[in-house]
């Protein structure tokens, strides 16, 4: 065996079927597809639902009249058209819910149950009705991320055949065919991608993923699209004095890097840098302080933060928004081992700051301390990180809903509401100084933990200290970032939370707040 070959167990992951993605303004019945999706509301008084009736042949009102179709979210009715001058004969009914509650969210949500139940069918071709009283392009935009959502493959190590086709082809019927209006399905599809993208990292177990892997990955998703790729090697690391880093990564025989991207727009607008920062840690054992071994295998998510920046770069790219962006991934493992970190040690920061490490567990705030800063020695004017945290952040906030974490004030509010936006649900929690004074150490300036009573904050609050006062986001994504369970728009495994939101944060920058 040569010396730089690394034991192979099985190949990377089989690659994503592409969706392609149209609009048409065509009349429902010249649509060469293989199904049809018509959203139908519980209060359904659309005149165009008279053609839908034609064609099957009154069996639409007839099915609504006994209340067999009902328009509850996500109930589903197959028709079939009888008029044989329809181009396609399969019609798939889906309950939309009350037509003024219908949301983004829900909009995208009933795309990827459309989209998964014609998979399950091995429907590979469909088009969707747009229906409903939103934007049209907001609309459009959130069908298109929704489709794409659903052609995600999520058991790519399958070798026998898989419970689901592909999905390959997709329409958007949308009345009318404004530019404006493809412009945004195809916004959605960069959008929906790019998350797919996160999902697929996400999922990778850590024997196939590791920081090189990832790294080597990001060269491979990003090169070529006018991004500079920069990997800090374990020297660099040192160099640069990333004590913090070089302390988690110790008990791991795989060498740490950060994974530096950087996107310069064609016409700058603003002055403003947006420094994402996402946490890369592509296991968690916890280290010496170790995780119990039920559900530890989950912790081949723990760097979803890092794949979420590194997709958004991936839609920045093709986005081309007015703002500068850096990215920064500190990738490492967390692991038990005769050089790992002890509780107790004492490490110290790219800042000076002195840590004493209480707990080896809580390595997610220790690398992104470095990394925040290393953002800022690049020039970052408003910093986001991304990270799966903290645990607390899941009993407090469920897995929903993602911590929202910062300052000023009107940061915060602009990242919470592009989060909305985007699909992305983040609640904002408090940093009172008081929360900071729980981490004072005896020994150094900062212990890496504060106690039971409000984990996710004061695990925020310790990033707070390595922000240099800019404007700061922090999304605590433990709760959001994987699904236990199947629900009708999500499979288990990966949701691939907060890359819409980072992307579409870099399309707000005339928004962003002043820095002094
Ligand atoms: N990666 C974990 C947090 C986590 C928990 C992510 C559940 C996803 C799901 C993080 O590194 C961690 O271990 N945090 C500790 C912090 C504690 C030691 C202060 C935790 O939450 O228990
Ligand atoms: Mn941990
Ligand atoms: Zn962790």
């Amino acid at each position: 065996m040569s010396k730089s070959c690394a034991l192979v167990i099985i190949g990377r992951m089989a690659s994503q079927t592409r969706l392609s993605l149209s609009v048409t303004g065509a009349t429902p019945r010249l649509v060469t597809t293989d199904l049809i999706v018509l959203p139908v509301f519980v209060d359904d008084a659309g005149a165009d639902l008279a053609q839908w009736n034609d064609a099957s042949g009154g069996e639409l009102a007839r099915l609504r009249g006994n209340q067999e179709i009902r328009g509850k979210l996500y109930e589903t009715h197959w028709l079939h058209v009888d008029d044989a001058n329809w181009r396609c004969r399969r019609v798939l009914v889906m309950g939309a819910g009350p037509r003024n509650q219908l949301t983004l969210e829900r909009t995208r949500r009933l795309a990827t149950a459309a989209g998964l139940l014609a998979r399950r069918q091995r429907i590979g071709r469909l088009a969707l009705v747009q229906r409903g009283p939103l934007d049209r392009q907001a609309c459009a935009q959130a069908l298109a991320e929704g489709l794409v959502l659903a052609s995600f493959q999520t058991d790519p190590y399958k070798t026998r055949e898989r419970d689901q086709g592909a999905l390959r082809e997709a329409a958007i019927i949308a009345d009318g065919e404004e530019k404006s209006v493809t412009a945004a399905a195809e916004r959605g599809v960069v959008l929906g991608e790019a998350t797919n993208l996160a999902r697929g990292l996400s999922n990778e177990p850590s024997n196939l993923l590791t920081p090189r892997s990832f790294a080597e990955r990001a060269h491979e998703l990003l090169a070529n699209r006018g991004l500079a790729i920069d990997v800090l090697d374990e020297s660099r690391i040192q160099e640069l004095g990333m004590g913090l880093m070089a302390g988690v990564s110790r008990g791991s025989v795989e060498p740490p890097c950060v994974l530096v991207v950087r996107y310069t727009p064609p016409e700058t607008v603003s002055d403003a840098v947006l420094g994402l920062v996402g946490k890369g840690v592509t296991f968690d054992t916890g280290g010496v302080s170790i995780k119990p071994a039920d559900g530890m295998d989950k912790m081949k998510h723990d760097m979803a933060g890092g794949a979420s920046v590194l997709a958004a770069l991936h839609a920045v790219a093709q986005l081309q928004p007015p703002v500068s962006v850096v990215g920064v991934i500190p990738a490492t493992e967390n692991m038990v081992g005769g050089r790992a970190i002890k509780p107790g040690d004492v490490l110290r920061s790219a800042t000076g700051k002195t840590v004493e490490v209480l707990n080896t567990d809580a390595e997610g705030r220790l690398i992104l301390a470095d990394a925040l800063w290393y953002a800022r020695e690049l020039g970052a004017t408003h910093l986001v990180d991304v990270a799966t945290l903290t645990g607390a952040c899941v009993v407090a906030l469920g897995r929903t809903t993602s911590g929202l974490f910062g300052q000023p004030a009107s940061w915060v509010e602009l990242v919470r509401e592009t989060g909305e936006h985007a699909g992305d649900r983040l609640w904002p929690m408090p940093l009172f100084e008081d929360y900071t004074e729980l981490l004072e150490s005896e020994i150094a300036d900062l212990q890496n933990i504060g106690g039971r009573a409000a984990g996710a904050i004061t695990a925020a609050a310790f990033l707070k200290e390595f922000t240099g006062g800019l404007p700061w986001a922090h999304l605590d994504i433990a709760g959001t970032a994987w699904a236990d369970d199947a629900t009708p728009y999500q499979p288990k495994g990966a949701t691939g939370v907060a890359v819409r939101t980072l992307a579409e944060l870099t399309l707000t920058s005339g928004r962003f707040p002043a820095t002094t």
